[in-house]
């Protein structure tokens, strides 16, 4: 570890004694200490206290300016007061019956008027909505393989945790990725299920659809992979995958998780102008309650409704995950608010980009609606083997040092990115960037220092 990042870490140590604390206790009664093992790193992670709009305060008494806004789902901000007051009028009203009520169909038509699908299901989590998904794809078409791309992250479901974080030496051949599970217990049935491919790479899939004749049921993507940072799907990419589907019969589908209410009002299908034949919604539309969507058109929804495919569950369209959805798309993801983070999020970018050419420091900064990334690579990643060569002390140099002057710039880990939240405001990315353009300086250095160790070894 290098001197500047040591310095880094003590001083987060010095700011967050009580975090450290409360991580050593958590320890004894939960795995790693955090309840989602994204959540824990070292030497702790931050406990926190409360959030409010776009700040949040950590039990220390320090307070951030959050970018990560767990994990990109607050793009409402803490505690707006519009599902506020929707989540305390469904307390009031009572929270669930395991009943229908009106909402469901109200949330569905809001979901129909923006994105490319004729009917919808709800259910809790992101992990959820793709297990259905592709449950769906595979009905839809009577085949059992999914495709999937290296280092695309679909949640915990066996067929999702398939290629997600491979190590450099389990990925094998770049034409012809293996399929590596992400932890024990997914069968090798599953393995053998799920095929896996490069980003940005159409040859590549359409030699995925050679090998397996008739037996892909459903190409699964995020539009922009956001499990790398942010990793942008080349012109034609996505118009290339919508007719290698189309022409081998097989499905696709847009893990709109994450993209579907940051990227734009009507989602990636609307920012790209390419159409999926399945949708899958969740984090930001629950407005920060758990809420996930999936729809189609409704020749593959019929599936469900001619009991061909089941989908239930018991805390499906709970009043108080419908009351926040529909505040969402009603009060919160409107034009305007779009407009208002668009604008913050091009001044947060240029920002970046004008210190780094200052600076000279080596990286790149991709936005894209709520969401953008500091990327420490010289070149624009393409797919997660690109992403895999980064420097990751020297990102663990950035975050620290921006937590350590009041910026929680996006969650811990390098393969997160930013959010911005219809809360934030002028201020807070004059703060966000005073701090980083304190902290580039150092990191320009000490990668400028790395690089000439690294051309010294004859590397
Ligand atoms: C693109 C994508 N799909 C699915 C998921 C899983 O969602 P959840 O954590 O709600 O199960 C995530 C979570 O980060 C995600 O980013």
């Amino acid at each position: 570890m290098h001197d500047a990042l040591k310095k880094e870490i003590s001083t987060y140590e010095h700011r967050t004694p009580k975090s450290a604390k409360a991580h050593r206790r958590a320890e004894t009664r939960l795995p790693l200490g955090v309840a989602s093992n994204y959540r824990g790193y070292e030497p702790y992670p931050i406990f926190v206290k409360d959030g409010h709009g776009s700040r949040i305060h950590d039990i220390d008494g320090n307070e951030y300016v959050d970018h990560n806004l767990c994990f990109g789902v607050l793009m409402a901000g803490h505690s707006h007061p519009a599902i506020v007051k929707a989540v305390e009028q469904a307390l009031e009203v009572g929270t669930t019956f395991g009943m229908p009520h009106e909402m469901e169909w109200e949330l569905a038509e809001e979901i129909c008027a923006r994105y490319p699908v004729d009917m919808v299901r709800f259910g809790s989590s992101g992990t959820e909505v793709t297990m259905h998904a592709c449950r769906l794809a595979r009905a839809a078409t009577k085949r059992d393989k999914i495709l999937k791309f290296e280092g695309g992250y679909h949640g915990l479901h066996d067929t999702a945790l398939v290629s997600v974080k491979p190590k450099a030496e389990e990925v094998g051949d770049a034409n012809w990725p293996n399929s590596v599970p992400g932890g024990l217990g997914i069968p090798q049935g599953t393995l053998d299920n799920v095929v896996v491919a490069s980003f940005n790479d159409l040859r590549g899939v359409e030699r995925r659809f050679k090998q397996y004749p008739d037996q892909i049921a459903a190409i699964i993507l995020e539009p922009i992979m956001m499990n790398v940072g942010m990793c942008m799907p080349q012109p034609g990419f996505l118009e290339g995958l919508r007719e290698i589907a189309t022409r081998h019969g097989a499905l696709l589908i847009f893990d709109e998780v994450k993209t579907g209410a940051k990227l734009a009002w009507g989602g990636a299908s609307e920012f790209f102008g390419v159409k999926p034949d399945i949708i899958t919604l969740a984090k930001a539309i629950g407005g920060g309650v758990p809420l996930g969507a999936f729809g189609a058109s409704r020749a593959v929804m019929d599936l469900i409704s001619n009991h061909k495919v089941f989908h239930g569950g018991t805390y499906n369209c709970n009043r108080l995950s419908m009351s926040a959805g529909l505040a969402m798309f009603r009060e919160v993801l409107t034009r305007e608010n779009y407009a208002h983070v668009a604008r913050l999020n091009k001044r947060l970018s240029d920002g970046y980009r004008k210190i780094l050419a200052k600076v000279d420091l080596q990286a790149y900064v991709p936005s894209a609606g709520s969401n953008g990334s500091l990327m420490l690579y010289p070149e624009e990643i393409r797919n997660y083997r690109d992403w895999l060569k980064i420097d990751q002390d020297l990102w663990r140099q950035y975050w620290f040092g921006m937590v350590n002057r009041g910026v929680l710039p996006q969650p811990y880990w390098w393969d997160e990115q930013w959010t911005i939240s219809v809360q934030h405001t002028d201020a807070d990315i004059d703060k966000h960037l005073a701090a980083f353009e304190d902290l580039a300086p150092g990191l320009a250095k000490v990668q400028q220092e790395r690089r000439s160790a690294f051309v010294d070894a004859g590397q």
